[in-house]
């Protein structure tokens, strides 16, 4: 069963063995002049075999390898990669394959939405976490000194392939992450409904399918109205705000860098016990939505407010007049953007998730 979408000026193809349908991208598209495949180390050996085997086209396609891992997500990155499209002969007609997770389609996205003003790029996002948020959207970028984002574009893609086969080499601590914004669009939007969502047991048997296919559909349909993130799309930044300052304190040293679901999951907490202490959400509800989340991220250690959080809590990209800006639920399916909450709000939420097991 292959699934297609409309988004946006491209298209999003979903299905098993998804990234096949590339050779007939490569035949069909006119006037690419060279093709260039962007991945990192641990995805080239795990992933790049499967794709040169379904697409026999890019054996000739230069290989772009980065280091694995959020702390490659850097403008020196983009400068390298353009310095080595540069002396490899890119030009505008040159096509970039963005081959692996969220961190090289970032890059990727946002390199390709640089060089030389631009040249094409088609995301192939290969986890759980990529499939179902970042590949779709067009939103391109870097961090900057570990505050994430802060600096990109949004620009589209040629084509989004997202190849669920890909999933069967993730680790379990990839597909957990990934899970985490599937649960994101679960509280947010009821897609898929709550009670639908996996059970924490045993997620390496999940069929992801439908849920990479309902994720995909709900993202696009929030992205197609709010294109650049002004009003609607803000949603979809539900434990955002303070799960990328628990992510980017992780990895400016932290003793256990988190990845970006595992951030966002604890973020969600944060902001769901937020939620109930400022923006009227049952404390039954948030607490059913809590225990879940612990259900399945138990092992990750609780959230801690400290000195060294504050700083990226006050830089957040989504922040305005300096003030820190969250998305908090009024009622359940009941989201609210551009809820101004204070440190001292964060710090309160975080201590009452560390100190009782619910907020009960
Ligand atoms: N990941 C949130 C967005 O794409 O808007």
């Amino acid at each position: 069963m292959e699934f297609c979408l409309q988004a946006d000026g491209y298209e999003v193809r979903v299905a098993p063995g998804a990234s096949g349908a590339l050779s007939r991208f490569l035949e069909v598209t006119p006037d690419i002049s060279s093709v260039f495949i962007l991945t990192d180390s641990v995805t080239r050996s795990l992933c790049l075999p499967l794709l040169l085997r379904s697409v026999p086209a890019l054996s000739n396609a230069v290989v772009l390898e980065v280091a694995p891992g959020e702390a490659t997500k850097t403008l020196e990155e983009v400068r390298s990669l353009c310095v080595e499209l540069n002396a490899s002969g890119a030009d505008r007609q040159s096509l970039l394959i963005c081959l692996g997770g969220g961190m090289v389609g970032d890059l990727g996205g946002f390199t390709a939405s640089v060089f030389l003003r631009g040249i094409r790029f088609v995301q192939l996002p290969t986890t759980l976490l990529a499939m179902v948020d970042a590949s779709v959207g067009g939103k391109t970028g870097v961090d900057l000194d570990h505050h994430k984002n802060l600096i990109g574009t949004f620009s589209r893609p040629e084509v989004v392939f997202i190849d669920t086969d890909f999933l069967k080499s993730l680790p379990l601590r990839q597909l957990r992450s990934g899970l985490a914004e599937i649960i994101k669009h679960s509280i947010i939007g009821n897609v898929p409904p709550f009670e639908e969502l996996p059970v924490s047991g045993d997620l390496a048997a999940v069929d992801w399918l439908p849920y990479v296919i309902s994720s995909v559909s709900y993202k696009n349909e929030i992205v197609s109205m709010d294109f650049t993130d002004r009003h609607q799309r803000k949603l979809l930044n539900f434990g955002h705000t303070v799960g990328h300052a628990l992510e980017a304190r992780s990895n400016a040293g932290g003793a256990y860098p988190l990845l970006h679901g595992e951030a966002v999951a604890l973020g969600m907490q944060v902001e769901l016990a937020l939620s109930a202490r400022l923006a009227g959400l049952p404390v039954s509800v948030a607490n059913r939505m809590i225990n879940y989340l612990r259900s399945v991220y138990g092992e990750l250690a609780p959230p801690v407010y400290d000195e060294a959080l504050v700083p990226f809590l006050l830089s957040d990209k989504k922040n305005s007049g300096g003030k820190i800006r969250c998305v908090l639920l009024g009622a359940e399916g009941n989201p609210i953007i551009d809820a101004e909450v204070g440190l001292e709000d964060v710090r309160i939420a975080i201590d009452s998730l560390a100190a009782v097991s619910s907020l009960i």
